[in-house]
């Protein structure tokens, strides 16, 4: 990997046997609407990738879900032969429909040929990290996890998955999966508008264990908040800015995934993620989860 162009706001953080920087780059939005097909400009998406390497990001989250294998196959046409300082992780858990679902793929047999699947979309003999997807898109559901969860298990054991985390999961699930075996990060839905997982960071945290938000910026629909924008103008700068910074703040054990097709917006959420907020700010920004809990 070439040196960065820039250092990156939020240090490292150490995924297993994986060492991150706290700013990684979320690959979902590559492909094309609805997260179906390629993109409308498949040079861009290249560029965007190449640009995330740049960067000195060393963390792309990923899914052969995305596109589907479209995702999959952009990062292994920009990026391969892959830096070695780089680790890109994906998910297993669903597939797609020709609607454009998403429903489960959690049988062993599922979850055996998925992970195959993303072995060869990535071009890699050992994926970096597997999450094990659960839930809906509601959010997670009470579902049993263990039959899943230990054939991941069984191919981690065969050689084929470095490191082990949850995605869309409750507190419970997290449990039940960490009496199997052990997981270096989970993958939910938060950001500063939604603070359903507040408790169950600060428990990974105690345990070393990363907390990946999902939606970082608000998903599909962005953040927005009349408490967020005065905070954003009276620290001149962004909405989203002042998201990203917030979830570096929030807890040390943090990693940023935020998801983008655009270069010119790539490069300022690393530059607006550097924002130090004061408490003031903090406290302010606090009450934005409060109405919305
Ligand atoms: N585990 C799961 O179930 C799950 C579910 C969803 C997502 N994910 C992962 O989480 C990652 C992040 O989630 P996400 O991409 O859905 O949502 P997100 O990061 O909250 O938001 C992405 C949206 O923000 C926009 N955006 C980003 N930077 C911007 C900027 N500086 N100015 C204006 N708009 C900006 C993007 O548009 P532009 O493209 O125009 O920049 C895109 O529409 C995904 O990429 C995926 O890897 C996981």
């Amino acid at each position: 990997m070439t040196a960065p162009t820039v250092t990156l706001p939020g240090g490292t953080w150490t995924l297993g046997d994986l060492v991150v920087t706290r700013f990684g780059y979320g690959a979902m939005q590559l492909s094309g609407p609805g997260v179906m097909g390629p993109p409308a400009d498949r040079d861009a998406a290249l560029t965007v990738l190449r640009e995330v390497v740049a960067l000195g990001i060393t963390h792309i989250d990923t899914s052969n879900a995305y596109g589907p294998r479209v995702t999959n196959e952009l990062i292994r046409e920009a990026l391969q032969p892959y830096p070695e300082l780089l680790h890109v992780v994906t998910k297993v858990g669903s597939c797609r429909d020709e609607q454009g679902g998403w429903p489960p793929a959690r049988q062993p047999d599922d979850l055996r040929r998925s992970v195959e699947e993303n072995l060869q979309t990535l071009g890699v003999d050992v994926l970096d990290l597997v999450n094990l997807r659960l839930g809906n898109a509601q959010g997670p559901q009470p579902e049993p996890l263990t039959a899943a969860f230990e054939t991941l298990v069984e191919l981690q054991q065969q050689g084929l998955i470095r490191n082990l985390g949850l995605s869309n999961v409750t507190a419970e699930q997290v449990a039940e999966a960490r009496a199997i075996a052990p997981i270096v990060c989970v993958q939910n839905a938060y950001n500063l508008a939604y603070r359903r997982d507040d408790h169950l960071i600060d428990e990974l945290a105690a345990e070393a264990i990363a907390y990946v938000p999902f939606f970082p910026l608000g998903g599909f629909s962005s953040l927005q908040s009349k408490i967020l924008s005065t905070v954003a103008i009276r620290r001149h700068t962004t909405l989203i800015s002042v998201a990203l910074a917030w979830l570096l703040q929030r807890s040390p054990n943090i990693l940023l995934i935020p998801g983008t097709s655009s270069v010119a917006h790539l490069n300022e959420n690393v530059t607006g993620a550097r924002l130090a907020l004061s408490d003031d700010d903090l406290t302010e920004l606090d009450k934005i989860g409060l109405q919305t809990h």
